[in-house]
């Protein structure tokens, strides 16, 4: 293969993740729309097909104890597990296990016999059935096959056809290696953002203990610092380790080192895609499989739901010993313990065995309490079991607008964010002229409007498809304190605007009515025409009113403060100190615009319309390269090209500029890093020269105003 760029210049900004937000990757083509194939599904036929499967051994990989639900679970698992909260990126959508690095991980090993086993479902549902669906169904339906009750399924991820080049997974090259630059400050404990797990190419801990030593109190310290990180308490993560590990074996009959193959990414073609093909014993499967390299079950009814696991783990005690795989697990002292059947024989027994991740949770005080609640009512683990299995399924899919099929529970949770329906009639075009007008009078300026709305939806990440402008959370806790949205000054324009609300609704004697949320994208969008009016522009931002506003009591502040933006480049906003993976402010900003779905065009657009608007963090000024703010003028990108100037960083950090005029030599403006890349990335400059020219402004309002409504609309999945 040639060497690209990336090679030659590997410390190069890399834009080309926000190519996979505009390129044509889904061979179902544009106009797919999956929700409505979904919907077209007969849901009992597809359970019933995954069910059959379940129980259909092939010789080619033999189910172990002649079902294969235990490793649909965990290949389920897997799935979603990958989920973080603090990008909302990876998890169960997009049915991404299926693509690198996540099919090839070493903590997925042999998983991709699972999705094969799945390939008959797949190929007769076609696009009805996402692999994203099925991977995970596969994981309920395998848990009800073997006697437990869900708490329900829904259907809606889109599957993807790329990897998601933008995830970053860590700072090792290595599988399965820790560096302490993985950790604030260095030591092994919190985790630097966006990370969600400790080893690279595992889900979230490694088994055998922290660096594959049975330390059982820092297992479990890794345990509650990774759960958490997936939106779990310790309720919910001792439910979801008991309830999955009451399920299955784990697979090590010798080294994985000496016998397993190349993982899929690095096999040969004749393999087809799989990957870890084995050579040890005279079968396949059974007893003589390698995967993780820990052998045993857990209990002897592996592929029974009951209180077995719980059983073993809190009446046994259990000791440690590197088992055949040369991996440390643990065995019971004593030998009075139900041996369980062979896997694939059962006139063979094997010995019941925990992980340290196991045995960490009966060693710590807060996990053990919980295990010996659930040991002591089986009613409480089952509830807790479900509830916390149906999050983890369930929580990157989004408000419940996009929850689709029959056993969709009626229940709605707050990891989803609620917001209340409209219970009133909409604005229509009359009463949107009237507000826009009476916003436009107010005291608030264009910069303060647009600032506004700005903070209000640009909260979104397609990723998890949480935050956005819906719901107007910017009044609440956390958002209406984060330092990016300038507490004080916010709070005066929210109690414009507020007035402005009630004054309207007062003077209905109709039902219709106007939420603060639609309100603010509004005083945005009414702020922008008056702008490109004075730039000499004629043109209408579109509006869709239907949003509502959430209560405080519905929004969960703990969990909102993942959505707080650390720096962000379209106000000009450099934050504060961050330990993050990130090396420079403008990764960041690629990495929010990737968030937000945008292309580059529209990144450039709109930080350099933000630019013209007048709109800074703390009106500064940075960046707004213009001598009429508040006019939608090309002006930024007219005056960051000019040869007439030259740039001189004033900083330490490199972080902030001054701009001089050549001649003069007299200091015109002030920039940071955000608005210099424009300048210095040739792929930014390149995209900059196409709204520089003087007869590029028309383009540049327009491209501004479809780029910024874009944002606007990011959450409204009510009007798909
Ligand atoms: C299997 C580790 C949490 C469900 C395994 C295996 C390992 C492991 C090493 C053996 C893989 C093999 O050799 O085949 C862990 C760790 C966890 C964790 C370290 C977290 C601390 C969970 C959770 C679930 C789950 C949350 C589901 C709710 C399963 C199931 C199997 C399994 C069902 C058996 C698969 C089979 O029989 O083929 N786990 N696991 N695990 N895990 Fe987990």
């Amino acid at each position: 293969m040639p060497w690209s760029n990336d090679e030659w210049w590997p410390d190069r900004l890399r834009l080309d993740i926000l190519d996979d937000n505009t390129a044509e990757t889904n061979p179902y083509g544009e106009e797919f729309d999956y929700a409505e194939e979904f919907e077209k599904l007969d849901f009992d036929e597809v359970k019933s097909d995954i069910e059959d499967v379940m129980t259909d051994s092939q010789d080619w990989w033999p189910a172990d104890y002649g079902h294969y639900g235990p490793f649909f679970i965990r290949m389920a698992w897997h799935s979603a597990g990958t989920y973080r909260t603090a990008d909302g990126r990876a998890g169960g959508a997009g049915g991404r296990q299926r693509l690198p690095p996540e099919s090839s991980w070493p903590d997925n090993v042999n998983l991709d016999k699972a999705r094969r086993l799945l390939q008959p479902v797949k190929k007769k549902h076609g696009k009805k059935l996402s692999w994203g669906d099925l991977i995970l169904l596969a994981g309920n339906v395998a848990l009800e096959s073997m006697g437990f009750e869900t708490y329900g399924f829904a259907g809606g991820r889109e599957d993807a056809f790329v990897s998601n080049e933008a995830v970053e997974w860590g700072p090792e090259t290595d599988w399965e290696t820790t560096s302490p630059e993985r950790f604030e400050d260095g030591e092994v404990g919190n985790l630097k953002d966006p990370l969600g797990n400790t080893v690279m190419g595992l889900i979230y801990v490694n088994p055998e203990g922290p660096y594959g030593e049975p330390d059982v109190e820092g297992s479990a310290a890794n345990i509650r610092e990774e759960f958490s990180r997936m939106a779990m308490d310790d309720e919910e993560t001792a439910a979801l380790i008991a309830g999955g590990h009451t399920f299955g074996k784990v697979h090590g009959a010798d080294d994985p080192e000496e016998h397993v193959g190349p993982e899929p990414e690095g096999a040969p073609v004749e393999k087809q895609g799989l990957g870890w093909d084995q050579e040890y014993g005279d079968k396949i499967g059974g007893l003589d499989a390698i995967s993780s390299g820990i052998e045993g079950p857990w209990n002897a009814t592996p592929t029974i739901w009951d209180m077995n696991y719980l059983d073993n783990l809190l009446d046994y005690d259990w000791t440690s010993v590197k088992g055949p795989g040369g991996a440390w697990q643990w065995e019971p002292v004593g030998d009075d313990i139900d041996d369980a059947p062979g896997a694939r024989d059962a006139s063979e027994t094997e010995q019941p065995m925990m992980l340290t991740t196991d045995v960490a949770l009966k060693h710590d005080d807060d996990y053990r309490e919980i295990l010996e609640n659930f040991q002591a009512n089986p009613e409480e683990f089952k509830d807790a079991f479900s509830r916390a299995w149906y999050k983890l399924l369930h929580r990157d899919m989004g408000p419940p607008t996009r929850f689709l099929g029959p056993e969709v529970p009626d229940e709605t949770f707050v990891w989803q964010d609620p917001v209340p329906d409209a219970d009133h009639e909409l604005v229509g075009d009359e009463e949107i002229d009237e507000l826009k007008e009476t916003i436009l009078a107010s005291d608030l300026s264009r910069s303060q409007l647009v600032k506004t709305a700005w903070a209000s939806a640009s909260t979104y990440r397609d990723s998890d498809k949480r935050g956005g402008a819906n719901g107007a959370h910017l009044r609440l806790e956390p958002q209406r304190s984060w330092e990016v949205n300038e507490p004080e000054e916010l709070e005066t324009v929210l109690e414009t605007l507020d007035s402005v609300q009630t004054e309207f609704n007062d003077s209905r004697s109709d039902d219709v009515r106007v939420s603060l949320a639609d309100l603010i994208v509004l005083g945005g969008n009414a702020a922008i025409e008056e702008a490109a009016a004075d730039a000499g522009y004629d043109v209408e931002v579109p509006f869709e009113p239907g949003r509502t506003d959430a209560t405080q009591a519905q929004t969960d502040v703990e969990s909102f403060e993942v959505l707080e933006p650390k720096v962000d480049a379209f106000r000009n906003y450099l934050g504060g100190e961050y330990d993050d993976l990130y090396d420079s402010p403008e990764e960041r900003m690629v990495d929010t615009a990737e968030l937000l779905n945008l292309s580059v065009p529209e990144m450039t657009v709109l930080v350099g319309g933000m630019r013209a608007l007048g709109v800074t963090y703390q009106d500064t000024g940075r960046g707004v390269l213009t001598d009429q703010p508040g006019t939608l003028s090309n002006d930024f990108f007219v005056n960051l090209l000019d040869m007439d100037y030259e740039w001189e960083p004033v900083d330490e950090d490199n972080e902030l500029f001054e701009v001089r005029d050549r001649d003069t030599d007299e200091v015109e403006w002030e920039a940071t890093r955000f608005d210099l890349i424009f300048g210095s990335n040739a792929r930014l400059r390149a995209t900059a020269d196409a709204y520089f020219a003087d007869d590029d402004e028309e383009q540049f309002v327009e491209d501004f105003v479809d780029a910024w409504s874009h944002v606007m609309q990011l959450d409204r999945f009510d009007l798909e």
